[in-house]
């Protein structure tokens, strides 16, 4: 089919629609932060050459990420809020997840507002940025965070 062809054309070209470069994403933050199945959506979405901006890692890649979400995230309640894809002006991708992140005392682990932001090369998550801030119930706005 022709309409098939084009698709696949446009998909080993790298460029994206929105509405795939969108699934690619809302697949992804499912898969690691609902189902908290980590290894399944690093394999599907995430380069070999991670760039990770993260400050709780000691270095870039795959293999560190992952070893820093597994400590954290099979052990706390990450309730995503909002999750979309976003270009800039030069048409570079990224990807945002707004996280509520109920914490876990034992280990430690605050509450938190998370906001992680990955750039995008097709569906291909390339370079990762986030910041979080600590929810401790002390600030003055009630409708703080969420
Ligand atoms: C908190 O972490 C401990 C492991 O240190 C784990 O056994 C427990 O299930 C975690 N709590 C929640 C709510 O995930």
């Amino acid at each position: 089919m022709r309409v098939v062809a084009i698709v696949t054309g446009l998909v080993s070209l790298g460029v994206l629609t929105a509405a795939q470069a969108l699934a690619a994403w809302d697949d992804f933050t499912n898969l690691l932060y609902t189902e908290k199945h980590l290894t399944d959506a690093f394999t599907k979405y995430v380069a070999t050459g991670y760039i990770n901006h993260s400050p709780l890692v000691t270095g870039n890649g795959i293999d560190t990420t992952l070893g820093e979400l597994s400590a954290i995230v099979p052990n706390v309640d990450s309730q995503l809020q909002r999750a979309f894809v976003g270009w800039d002006k030069d048409g570079t991708a990224y990807g945002t997840a707004h996280t509520k992140v109920i914490g876990n005392a034992t280990m430690g682990i605050p509450n938190s507002a998370l906001v992680d932001m990955i750039r995008m090369v097709g569906t291909c998550l390339v370079e990762h940025y986030d910041v979080q801030q600590a929810v401790d119930g002390t600030a003055p706005n009630p409708i703080a965070f969420f």
